[in-house]
């Protein structure tokens, strides 16, 4: 099996999905305190107690515990987030927070300590809530010099901790899903599309100068763009269909185009052009773009169809691009089809595109899992269809290497269990580890290792030959 040595195996989490501790230590509130159920439910004023990010899984106060069992899993690398509310905990002060900054400081210790590398998103859904309500989010061009003074602040601070970066989660999420992506608090249904890319440029130019930012305190820094990776096949070899996914494509790819490329790609000026989108692009701006990014990341969990013909397609659930249903694809538990081929095109096609080290740092299968009694006693779960899906998928990530892709690693999404960010539940589980917690607040926050443990260990000491 071809997996390159030094291959970065792992995990991955966010930190509003996992730390808890919302208020602790001078954090301030930050979007996901008042998202309750996620993207499917309604905002609250304030914090609710049947928001499950709220206490998470406690990770704040239970990471040594967590990380020395990622550590026995063998994880060469940990992705989590820095929640920028610690930081800055309205997002607008000059001044960090430092029980903040000494939070972080003590995870990537921990981290180091088992020869764990992290790889930190800047800014992964958790926008602080006072930027949302005060500026409306990435509308607002004020955003980047907020963005500009936090990112400068950590990138200083963790100079010699953390070498590999990403600036935004799933940038391309805010098309559909604004507030939580973008912080933006004007509805979607009330935003114009010139205000919607306007935003998009905005987080454009506040990645670029992170990357700049971030070479000019440490050149060996790795900064890389994070896009939420979706491949489009036509639904039918009607020419019409596959006219549709090139522009379904064009839309998705149009964010890593502009983060590796630095300029505004053709079709997107065409889109713009059709549709009366004029957005406010300074020559300054358009110089930042030219800080391209080092590599390229992303999310991958599933393929979608799309048609021309839209009495013909049957619409999926699934995460937050949407599209057509698939007919011969199984799906999971909460609708996502499940296509393990879909990563190798996907790894084919960016690097076919950008020529790039590529990394996937989220893959993965939200299931609900039951625990039982194990051999020896403890509790655990027999997970084997998570097994079937991460094996299946790696097996493709191992084609792709063979087709000459460049890829630098691969973080299992939720690698213990977390609360889900789009419908904000506990008991769509992706974890190789339980946790103790159920949707009704009850549970013990025990770790338990399930039969995936055991196995994603194997892999990591075989470098893939035991796929
Ligand atoms: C990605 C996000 O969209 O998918 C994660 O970056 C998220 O934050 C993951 O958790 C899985 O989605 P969900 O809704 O099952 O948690």
């Amino acid at each position: 099996m071809g997996f390159p040595e030094n291959f970065l195996w792992g995990g991955a989490v966010a930190a509003n999905q996992c730390e808890g501790a919302y208020q602790e230590a001078g954090k301030g509130l930050c979007i996901q305190d008042v998202t309750p159920h996620g993207i499917v439910g309604p905002r609250t004023k304030e914090p609710t107690e049947d928001n499950m990010k709220l206490v998470g899984i406690d990770f704040y106060h239970r990471y040594k515990e967590d990380i020395k069992l990622f550590a026995e899993m063998g994880f060469k690398v940990f992705r989590t987030s820095i929640a920028w509310s610690r930081i800055f905990p309205n997002g607008d002060e000059e001044m960090p927070n430092e029980a903040g900054l000494k939070f972080y400081d003590d995870l990537f210790d921990e981290c180091h300590k088992y020869g764990i590398e992290p790889l930190v998103t800047l800014s992964h859904y958790e926008t602080p809530l006072h930027l949302a309500e005060e500026y409306d989010g990435w509308i607002n061009p004020k955003m980047i010099g907020f963005y500009k003074n936090y990112v400068t602040c950590v990138f200083r601070r963790y100079k010699d901790k953390v070498k590999y970066w990403l600036t935004f989660n799933e940038i391309n999420s805010i098309l559909h899903e604004p507030f939580l992506s973008g912080g933006i608090n004007t509805p979607k249904d009330k935003l114009s599309q010139t205000q919607l890319f306007q935003a998009v440029h905005h987080e454009f130019v506040a990645s670029a100068s992170a990357v700049k930012i971030g070479h000019a305190i440490n050149p060996d820094f790795k900064i890389g763009c994070m896009v939420l990776s979706m491949p489009v096949y036509p639904l039918t070899p009607n020419p019409d269909d596959v006219i549709a996914v090139m522009e379904k494509d064009h839309m998705n790819m149009f964010f890593a185009d502009v983060h590796v490329r630095g300029t505004y790609p053709g079709y997107v000026k065409r889109y713009f052009k059709e549709h009366d989108i004029e957005l406010m692009i300074t020559e300054e701006e358009r110089e930042i773009l030219k800080n391209t990014v080092d590599f390229v990341s992303f999310s991958y969990y599933m393929s979608i169809c799309e048609t021309a013909d839209k009495s013909l397609g049957v619409q999926g659930k699934g995460n937050l691009l949407g599209g057509v249903r698939n007919p011969l694809l199984k799906e999971s538990e909460w609708g996502w089809q499940i296509d393990p081929k879909g990563l190798r095109y996907v790894l084919n096609t960016f690097y076919d595109r950008y020529q790039k080290p590529l990394f996937i740092v989220e893959n993965g299968l939200g299931a609900v899992d039951k625990l039982v009694t194990g051999n020896d006693g403890n509790p655990t779960v027999e997970d084997d269809y998570r097994i079937e899906y991460l094996r299946d998928h790696l097996l493709q990530v191992a084609e792709a290497v063979e087709d000459g892709v460049e890829v630098m690693g691969y973080t299992t999404w939720g690698c213990i269990d977390l609360v889900s960010a789009s419908t904000a539940e506990l008991k769509k589980r992706y974890g190789f580890i339980y946790v103790d917690r159920n949707d009704d607040g009850t549970g013990t926050l025990e770790r338990y290792k399930k039969k995936s443990f055991y196995w994603y260990k194997k892999v990591i000491e075989t470098n893939g030959e035991s796929l």
